[in-house]
């Protein structure tokens, strides 16, 4: 079996960490390729609820192998929080792998990120705050710290030191904040070494003879399409590559092991943060989707802005991602309205746009053309199949499946592992 993909198709918090453990004991091993602990994943089993921010959701699953890949940016205080909590509830974390090639967040980038942002001000990205940002530009500026380099204390105190060489210049001058002191820095990440130690694997190579051996590989995204930072709404995107590409950089899988692409796609549209959202609701509207779908933000608690389903959006991450499966969530959020629009093209300066507009310029001045689909009032959190499903809400999917040219293979109708309407076999 093959590797497989699995990709948000909007601004995040489309329910990648549900559909993921929906794959459960059928999968070998997940592997989170890109972001850190900027994600928010939540995952309800039974009456139990987690929420993963580091992790990659399969360490839920018993016997899966849960690999955070060379693409992820860590924050080894909140990787050791996050096991230990997860521990306390009696989840066994001891299988969990890091890639040796995975950067490390030190706490001067979640510093810098959040001044930053303070600094930008009606200009701010509205990021997280994790550190995130930073340390993807020090990768990138090649002087970021390594999972490797903590092993090697003299290697990790030069590049530290190399690091804020630079770093301090501009906490001080720039921001006016305290210089860093570098051995801090370095006794701290020095502090996680030991433990660290027995995780730490060449996780391409582990991944590679997982696949030669027949083993089903769920290749697990942070993010989404439109955060993508080649393929989204720069600037307004995270900094790393949530699209299928960015799967194989940030996991060392080559693209020829690749079957299938899976996106999640809610049955509306959320976004967290600032920049444009054509089909931002900021009326009742939008309130009411907000508090029946429950849309605060996983990681920073944030209420997500709201909006209803933009096909322009999910034709555009089909392509992107070359989507063979889109999982349908949040389907159960639209019970009870009578009218559903669904926004099927853009109006950009009186010029309709079937695809997503080359710039960002033109997106920010989309504005949506709808068609309106009628809605239904039954309960369709108990349906399991698609004939359980009201005439009007098979409508609504086949609507949205001609409209972003792919099927739609699962349908969430609640936040529970089985809630959900199995169309075709997502491993097949
Ligand atoms: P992720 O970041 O893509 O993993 O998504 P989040 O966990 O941040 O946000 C999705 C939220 O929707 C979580 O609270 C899930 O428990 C919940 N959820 C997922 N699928 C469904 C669904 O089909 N119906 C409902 N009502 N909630 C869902
Ligand atoms: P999951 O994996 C929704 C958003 C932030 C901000 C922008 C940049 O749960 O879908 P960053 O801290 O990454 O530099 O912030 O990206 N953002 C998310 N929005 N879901 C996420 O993750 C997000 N991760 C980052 O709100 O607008
Ligand atoms: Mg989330």
């Amino acid at each position: 079996m093959p590797a497989i993909v699995l990709v948000g198709a909007q601004w995040g918090d489309e329910g990648k960490g549900k559909a993921t453990d929906l794959l459960g004991s059928r999968v070998d091993a997940v592997v989170k390729f890109n972001g850190g602990n900027n994600a928010g994943h939540t995952i309800v089993i039974g009456s139990e609820k987690y929420a993963l921010h580091l992790l990659p959701s399969g360490i839920l699953t018993p016997g899966c192998v849960p690999i955070i890949g060379s693409g992820v940016v860590i924050d080894l205080s909140v990787l050791f929080e996050e096991l230990d909590a997860l521990t306390a509830r009696g989840v066994d974390v001891s299988r969990l792998l890091v890639s040796a090639s995975a950067h490390v967040i030190p706490s001067y980038n979640r510093s810098l990120d959040q001044v930053t942002e303070r600094f930008m001000g009606s200009r701010r990205i509205g990021t997280t705050g994790r550190g995130i940002g930073p340390t993807y530009a020090d990768k990138m500026a090649r002087v970021g710290i390594r999972v490797q380099d903590i092993f090697d204390e003299a290697v990790l105190r030069e590049k530290v030191s190399g690091a804020l060489n630079f770093k301090n210049q501009v906490l001080v001058k720039v921001y006016n904040r305290r210089a860093v002191d570098v051995e801090q820095v370095v006794q701290e990440l020095l502090s996680y070494a030991e433990r660290l130690r027995p995780m730490v694997a060449d996780t391409s190579l582990v991944l590679s003879k997982l696949l030669d051996a027949g083993r089903t590989v769920v290749l697990e995204a942070g993010q989404a399409t439109l955060l993508d930072v080649d393929h989204g709404t720069y600037p307004f995107v995270t900094s790393s590559n949530a699209t299928a590409g960015g799967a194989c950089t940030g996991s060392g899988i080559p693209p020829t092991r690749v079957s299938s692409v899976i996106a999640i796609v809610k049955a509306y549209t959320t976004r967290v943060g600032e920049g444009p959202f054509p089909t931002e609701l900021l009326d009742e509207w939008g309130e009411r989707l907000r508090s029946v779908g429950a849309e605060y933000g996983t990681t920073t608690g944030r209420p997500r802005r709201c909006g209803w389903f933009d096909a322009v959006i999910a034709r555009y991450a089909s392509r992107i991602n070359g989507v063979t499966d889109f999982v349908l969530t949040k389907l159960d959020v639209l019970t009870g309205l009578e009218e559903i629009p669904v926004c099927v093209a853009y109006d950009v300066d009186g010029v309709r746009h079937d695809e997503m507009p080359m710039t960002q310029v033109e997106f920010a001045k989309a504005k949506p053309i709808y068609q309106v689909f009628p809605g239904w009032d039954e309960d369709i959190s108990k349906a399991r199949t698609l004939a359980d499903l009201p005439t009007n809400a098979r409508a609504y999917i086949r609507g949205l499946e001609e409209l972003t040219n792919s099927p739609i293979s699962a349908i969430g109708v609640g936040p529970g592992r089985e809630e959900t309407i199995a169309v075709r076999d997502l491993l097949r």
